[in-house]
């Protein structure tokens, strides 16, 4: 039965909070200070989740007009309404909920960092696209957890640049056809040539689709770099996709990059200058992607490792360290716990010999580990982990719950928070991206 409440506070995943009864209610799409009526999606004993029927009052902290016209029914951000400052607030106070009720601990240093744009931050967009049986086209995403489309001409997230090219898609006039629909991922690269997007088809009903009257349109703009579908991304030539801290970095389409670039910049500086400091010069890159974090490690270092589960990132890494001369790193596509599993074992039969190098698989002793999982975390590779017994760990994650619930374990097997970064990659949405820097903890 539907029921009225008010929001105290709010959860990462971005849905208000109210106590009703003395049962917890998550309801999506509100804010604390909202008091509205809900309707139950779903009751557990301690919990439960609902929707709003009714808005009975919105809360003050709404105070912000949203740039965009479809702001709340196209379920890509949550907070346009909200000042920055409160965002951020909450996004740090997810992660200091986290730490005390999942990972049981304090962090005393415990920061969150702006991004350096609260609009237009995004370099890659995935965006619906149908075009109707006469050749028209409607463009956007699915509202909330729907398969409706909100049809959209530009998304204030999205840089200017990529919203130059959503402008020329929500436009096109396709020849008749049976009606197709697909997905669009829209990358762009940092480059001073106008060339700078890379566009990947995904057709909803694989290679069946006629999709050639779209790519020849698309591949006659003046912005594309590249285009394709998901199919032929083999047949994409690497590219130097951004330079920065004197590092080109070479990637192709369709692999995992950072969308905040600035903000990225960031967060390298942080891993390097903190290694600089701490004179680590022996480092594994776990989750390495293309090298995004470790290869400017690589300059100045003994050497560096990365292993990734994507073998074209790999490739890509292996021709940017080619690329920058830099011969002293080492990369493995398997899966990571895989990897350090294998890596442990083999430290295990080593202990006793002079070696430090494992063979194939490369080096085995390591001043630092990097981590940066998936939302998952890394809790089955964490007992082999610090079995290769690195003087520090560095882990960067983009989900507070099951990073609190690994650094919380490695506090209690050796390890120390000596303090934890939040960086705002992503405004005016729930999410946020954390590095953590833990230490061994010398005193045990
Ligand atoms: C959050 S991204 C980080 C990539 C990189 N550190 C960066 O900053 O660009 C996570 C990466 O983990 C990789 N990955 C996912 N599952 C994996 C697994 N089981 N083993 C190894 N890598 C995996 C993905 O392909 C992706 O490149």
């Amino acid at each position: 039965m539907n029921f009225d409440a008010e929001i105290t506070s709010v959860a990462f995943g971005g849905k208000g909070i109210a106590r009703v009864a003395g049962k917890v209610w998550f309801v999506k799409g509100t804010v604390p200070g909202d008091v509205v009526r809900v309707r139950p999606l779903e009751s557990k004993e301690h919990f439960g989740e609902g929707e709003v029927e009714l808005f009975l009052t919105r809360s003050s902290l709404r105070s912000e007009k949203p740039p965009c016209p479809v702001f709340g029914q196209c379920g890509g951000c949550q907070w346009q309404d909200i000042p920055y400052e409160t965002q951020l607030e909450w996004k740090k106070s997810f992660l200091a909920d986290s730490l005390q009720r999942v990972g049981k601990i304090k962090v005393e240093e415990l920061t969150i960092e702006a991004s350096p744009h609260r609009w237009n931050y995004r370099s890659r967009v995935l965006v619906r696209v149908h075009v109707d049986s006469k050749g028209a086209v409607s463009m956007g995403y699915f509202k909330g957890e729907t398969r409706e489309l909100v049809a959209i001409k530009k998304c204030d997230l999205a840089s200017p640049s990529l919203n130059t090219f959503l402008g020329f898609v929500a436009e096109l006039k396709l020849p008749e056809n049976r009606g197709e629909s697909f997905r669009l991922e829209i990358q762009e690269i940092q480059t001073e040539a106008p060339q700078n997007l890379w566009v990947t088809v995904f057709p909803t009903k694989g290679k069946t689709q006629d999709l050639k009257a779209l790519l020849e349109r698309v591949k006659r703009h003046p912005q594309v770099s590249w285009v394709g579908s998901v199919f032929e991304l083999e047949m994409a030539l690497p590219q130097v996709f951004e330079s920065d801290l004197g590092i080109d970095f070479v990637a192709t389409p369709g692999q995992f990059q950072q969308i905040n670039v600035p903000h990225n910049h960031n967060l390298r500086r942080h891993v390097l200058s903190y290694a600089q400091k701490q004179g680590w010069k022996r480092i594994l890159d776990v989750f390495c992607g293309s090298g995004n974090l470790s290869l400017p490690l690589a300059k100045g270092s003994e050497y560096v490792a990365g292993v990734e589960l994507n073998p074209k990132s790999i490739k890509n890494a292996k021709a940017s360290a080619a690329m920058n001369e830099l011969g002293n790193t080492h990369w493995v596509a398997c899966d990571a716990v895989a990897h350090l599993n294998q890596l442990a074992r083999q430290k295990k039969e080593a202990a006793g010999e002079s070696s430090g190098s494992a063979g194939g698989v490369g080096p085995l002793d390591f001043d630092v580990i990097l981590l940066d999982p998936p939302r998952e975390g890394f809790f089955k590779g964490l007992s082999s982990l610090i079995a290769l017994n690195p003087k520090a760990i560095l882990y960067v994650s983009c989900d507070p719950v099951t990073l609190a619930r690994d650094i919380g374990w490695l506090t209690k097997n050796g390890y120390r928070v000596e303090k934890i970064i939040c960086l705002d990659f992503f405004p005016n949405t729930y999410h946020v991206e954390s590095l953590a820097f833990l230490q061994r903890d010398i005193s045990l």
